[in-house]
């Protein structure tokens, strides 16, 4: 079979996340880049949308999953253990769960052994609880479960890796005959499994209420602002969905907020620079209020992803200050390591949220994503990503200068995230009827 034409696009070379070391609000992260194999691609530059609709046989075989691991520790169902409680072991027999290559909309952000990455042990690590297994991702089941329904990502560029991890695992297993497409409008990108109408979907709002860096191309601003009262602009697009997954975290990681009673461009609005735990606060009740009135608790199911830790500070682990998680092939074996990088104080507001929202009858579920990733100093980019800019020469003779510390490469950790949700999805406690 030959091989057709290679698409590859990239909407934008100027997303960005706050991952420079040195402080400054750099960017480095694309919205998506869809690389099609026989697809045909279209791109309306007026509205910057992308659509791109692969119904033809890709040429990669797809590879069923090998069988999982024994169960050793199946003392309990899943249901009734604790899934964040555990440890890494090392399995390269059931991972990676997919092939990089594989993966149609692999990002070329997280895309690492695609941009010279040789130490790949990163992939193999399975995520083993202390006291039960995580169920085996099943795409069929989860295709099955989401026919003609929503689940989408809310978020900042951490929910954003997640959601193509997401999409990795579901459309690695799909027949190669099984249409799809990948739409950009916007803020929301949606993956959908036209067999199914099924979507999965991400949704760009890093604070996720109101602020200037709401545009999912252009958020480079050197001065954030929170209209933390405010988030009808982005809910609106998201309310009818049938399953949530919302995070914000690290673009909140500053002393102060500038914070916007008002309207951007309307003269009267008051700007007050808040403590950042109360601004956060603020935003947190904002989405609370929103969720309790407007979500239909017999259709949707909501999760909320904890912090994502940063390996930024190699001093925090024990080496040289000044370096970071470039160079870096093993996990950190330090049971229950906490980085610096990670604020509590930031989870315990969820917490409060998130009981204050059950006490009123809505149910959001906590993915507790941090310690299991609070090991993984191995899992980051580092340097082996697409570089936007020009790297210069100081950079080029100091590689941790430009080392990506926040997000991860891929297979690798969110799917672990995913394997997470994925349990809850299907076995959580609050669970809805459908
Ligand atoms: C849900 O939990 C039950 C038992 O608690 C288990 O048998 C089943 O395999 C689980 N399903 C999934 C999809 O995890
Ligand atoms: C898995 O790892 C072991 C030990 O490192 C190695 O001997 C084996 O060849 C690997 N298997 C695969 C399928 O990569
Ligand atoms: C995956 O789920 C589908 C649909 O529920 C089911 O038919 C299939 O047997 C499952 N596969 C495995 C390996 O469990
Ligand atoms: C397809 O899914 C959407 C939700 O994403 C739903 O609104 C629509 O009714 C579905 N279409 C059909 C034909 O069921
Ligand atoms: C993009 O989204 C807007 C709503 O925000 C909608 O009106 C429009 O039809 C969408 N465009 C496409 C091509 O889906
Ligand atoms: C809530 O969702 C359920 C299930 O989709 C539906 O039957 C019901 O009509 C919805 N309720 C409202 C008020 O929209
Ligand atoms: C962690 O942060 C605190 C305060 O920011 C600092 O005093 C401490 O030295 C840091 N520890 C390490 C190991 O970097
Ligand atoms: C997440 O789990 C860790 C330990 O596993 C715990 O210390 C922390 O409080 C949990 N965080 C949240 C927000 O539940």
């Amino acid at each position: 079979m030959t091989k057709k034409h290679q698409v590859i696009i990239s909407t934008s070379p100027a997303a960005g996340i706050l991952w420079d070391v040195r402080c400054s609000f750099q960017s480095l992260i694309a919205l998506l880049l869809v690389a099609l194999v026989g697809g045909a691609v279209y791109l309306t530059a007026q509205s910057g949308h992308l659509l791109a609709d692969d119904r033809t046989s890709s040429s990669t075989s797809n590879s069923t999953p090998p069988p999982p691991p024994s169960a050793s520790t199946n003392d309990l169902p899943p249901s009734k253990c604790n899934l964040f409680s555990g440890k890494w072991v090392y399995d390269n027999h059931s991972y990676p769960l997919y092939k990089e290559k594989q993966c149609t909309f692999m990002s070329d952000q997280l895309a690492c052994e695609k941009f010279g990455r040789k130490d790949l042990t990163y992939q193999n690590w399975r995520w083993q609880p202390h006291h039960c297994d995580l169920p085996r991702f099943n795409a069929t089941a989860l295709l099955e479960r989401l026919r003609n329904k929503r689940l989408v990502f809310v978020g900042d560029s951490l929910n954003r890796g997640q959601w193509v991890s997401m999409v990795c695992l579901v459309e690695t297993s799909m027949p190669s005959s099984s249409p799809k497409s990948m739409i950009s409008n916007g803020s929301l990108t949606t993956f959908k499994a036209t067999d199914y109408n099924a979507s999965i979907e991400f949704y760009w709002a890093p604070l996720l209420v109101e602020s200037n860096s709401d545009n999912p191309v252009n958020h480079r601003l050197p001065d954030r602002i929170v209209r933390a009262h405010a988030i009808e602009k982005h809910a609106r697009h998201w309310t009818d969905a049938h399953i949530l997954v919302f995070n914000s975290y690290l673009w909140w990681k500053q002393p102060k907020m500038n914070t916007l009673w008002g309207s951007f461009g309307n003269s009267d609005g008051i700007y007050k620079d808040v403590e950042m735990l109360r601004s956060y606060e603020m935003a947190l009740k904002t989405w609370a209020d929103w969720l309790e009135i407007h979500i239909n608790r017999t259709k949707t199911q909501l999760f909320f992803i904890s912090m994502s830790p940063t390996h930024q500070r190699a001093e925090e682990w024990g080496e040289s200050a000044g370096e970071n998680c470039y160079s870096e092939t093993e996990m950190i074996g330090k049971d229950e390591y906490q980085g610096n990088g990670s604020n509590p104080e930031m989870m315990r507001k969820v917490e409060a949220s998130i009981n204050d929202l059950k006490s009123r009858g809505l149910t959001v579920r906590l993915i507790n994503i941090t310690q299991l990733s609070e090991y993984r100093k191995e899992g980051h980019p580092s340097i082996y990503r697409k570089q936007w800019e020009l790297l210069t020469q100081r950079q080029i003779s100091k590689p941790s200068a430009y080392a990506d510390c926040i997000h991860w490469c891929l297979p690798g950790v969110p799917d672990v995230w995913n394997q997470l949700l994925y349990a809850y999805i299907f076995n959580s406690s609050s669970h809805n009827t459908f």
